[in-house]
C-alpha cells in the first residue's frame, strides 16, 4: 500500500479546551523533534459541544506556556462525522471519548481508525487513561502534559516508521 504525503491524526476530548488541543501541541512539538512535522497534520477537537469557539482553557495555556510550548491559537470544536474520512488516526483521550466515538463509527474502517492515547503510554505507566484535569489545580494539568509528552513522543516515533523515507540526495 502506498504510503499517504501526510498521516493526519486527530486528538479527541471532551471539551476541546484542556487535553486535545495540548495533545495537538505537544504532539506538533514531538513531530519536530522527530523531524517528520512535514509528514503529519494534527489537529484536535471534542465530543461535546459546551465550549465551542473557545480558546484553550488558561490554566492549560499557563501550564503549557511553564513548560515551554508555544500556543498558536486553537478554537474549540466539537467532533463531526467528516472526521472519520479526513483523518487516518482518531485518538480519544479517556474511555468516555472512546465510547462516545465508537458510537459515532459506521463502518469497521472508521472504528479502526480510532485508538486510544493510552496505546501510546508507557510500558510503566499506571494510568489507563489521560485524566481530565478541568475539576483540579494546576499540578493535575502539569501531569496531564508530562503524560501527553510520553505518549506524544511514542506516537511521533511510530509515525516516523510509516512515513516514506526521505528521497536520497
Ligand atoms: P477537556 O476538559 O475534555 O480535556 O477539554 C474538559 C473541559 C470541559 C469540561 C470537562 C472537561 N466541562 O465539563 O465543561
Amino acid at each position: 500500500m502506498p504510503h499517504p504525503a501526510r498521516i493526519r491524526v486527530l486528538f479527541v476530548c471532551l471539551g476541546n479546551i484542556c487535553r486535545s488541543p495540548a495533545a495537538e501541541i505537544i504532539f506538533n512539538a514531538a513531530a519536530e523533534q522527530a523531524g517528520i512535522a512535514d509528514g503529519v497534520a494534527a489537529d484536535s477537537c471534542g465530543t461535546a459541544a459546551y465550549h465551542i469557539g473557545q480558546q484553550p482553557d488558561r490554566r492549560m495555556l499557563a501550564a503549557l506556556e511553564e513548560t515551554g510550548y508555544t500556543y498558536g491559537g486553537h478554537r474549540a470544536r466539537q467532533f463531526r462525522r467528516a472526521d472519520f474520512q479526513a483523518f487516518d488516526l482518531i485518538i480519544p483521550q479517556d474511555d468516555s471519548n472512546r465510547r462516545d466515538l465508537l458510537a459515532l463509527a459506521r463502518t469497521p474502517e472508521e472504528a479502526a481508525k480510532i485508538i486510544p492515547m493510552s496505546h501510546w503510554f508507557p510500558a510503566a505507566e499506571s494510568r489507563t487513561e489521560v485524566p481530565d484535569p478541568y475539576y483540579g489545580g494546576k499540578a493535575g494539568f502539569l501531569s496531564v502534559i508530562h503524560l501527553l509528552e510520553s505518549a506524544a513522543t511514542a506516537l511521533a516515533a511510530e509515525l516516523k516508521t510509516r512515513l516514506p523515507l526521505p528521497p536520497t540526495p
